[in-house]
């Protein structure tokens, strides 16, 4: 049991212990400035069990925000069980709410000629705050699906990241070093905010421009979208004197969602 004693794991530990202010996830990923793919996210839930098709066994269906998440909540497990049955019943309501309203849309030419710059736009809803995840991929499939510049296509330049108040922000993406290229397939978008109890739903958009690959065929598309619900209630967070605002299902629940918008195939001809 040595490596329970290693510095690595007295990190780990002592980063677990200081909440999710401190941490990426619930928060996004603030350090990770790389073309993130949807395997990454263990902990996320489904909205469809199609995001894990050909998974082993049950996998797919425990997958399930229905089962990985929202039944935790009913029978009162984890940090769930302080509520009542009534403020229980509310949050899964809420988070009901919250994921009906979390949509991603692409938008993107039919057809390219090999070797073109082509706009891919990428609308997205919903998702807790105060940090969604917006990737492009090549398919509707979390342990499958490659960043869009494995598949062929290549991203130019920096995407460009509009938040909720229509502003471009460059933040996130300026922690990259220039030198290194801003042109990542996967963002963080900041300052989101949902409000499940009173409807009130966060919006973002990403704009790409990608170079068509060079082989002619049809070539898939697919947005990735990562985004939180709890923090997107006010029954889904407690408050701690020192480490701050809490997901009430803990830092490894299931509270987190990875969703793909419809898959385009981009005839390239
Ligand atoms: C240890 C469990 C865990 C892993 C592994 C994980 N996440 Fe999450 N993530 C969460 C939880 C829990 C939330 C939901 C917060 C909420 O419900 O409001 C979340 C939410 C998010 C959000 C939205 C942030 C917000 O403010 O709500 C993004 C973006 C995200 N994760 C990206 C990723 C990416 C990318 C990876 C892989 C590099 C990843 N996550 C791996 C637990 C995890």
């Amino acid at each position: 049991m040595r490596c329970f004693r290693s510095p690595a794991f007295l990190w780990t530990a002592t980063l677990l212990a200081l909440g999710s202010r401190a941490l990426a996830y619930p928060g996004g990923t603030p350090d990770y400035q790389t073309d993130a793919a949807p395997f990454c996210s263990s902990c996320h839930s489904s909205r469809s069990a199609s995001a894990l098709a050909g998974a082993p066994g049950d996998r797919a269906t425990k997958e399930l925000a229905e089962n990985k998440h929202l039944a935790l909540i009913r029978a009162g497990e984890q940090g769930y069980g302080e509520l009542s049955a009534e403020d229980r019943a509310t949050l899964v309501q809420h988070i009901q709410a919250l994921d009906a309203a979390s949509t991603v849309a692409i938008g993107v030419v039919p057809k390219a000629r090999p070797g073109e710059e082509i706009t891919v736009k990428v609308q997205v809803k919903g998702g807790a705050g105060p940090v969604v995840g917006v990737g492009l991929v090549d398919r509707a499939h979390r342990w499958q699906a490659r960043p869009i510049a494995s598949a062929g296509w290549q991203v130019v330049g920096a995407p460009r990241i509009l938040g909720q108040d229509f502003q471009e922000q460059t933040r996130w993406l300026g922690r990259r070093p220039a030198s290194s290229g801003h042109n990542l397939s996967f963002v963080n978008v900041e300052g989101i905010r949902s409000d499940a109890a009173a409807g009130e739903w966060g919006r973002a958009e990403v704009v790409w421009k990608l170079r068509a690959p060079s082989q002619p065929g049809a070539h898939p598309l697919v947005a990735a979208y990562w985004y939180g619900t709890e923090k997107g209630s006010p029954l889904g967070v407690t408050e701690d004197p020192i480490r701050g605002k809490l997901l009430r299902g803990g830092f490894a629940g299931g509270s987190g969602r990875v969703l793909f918008s419809e898959m385009i195939q981009v005839r390239v001809q």
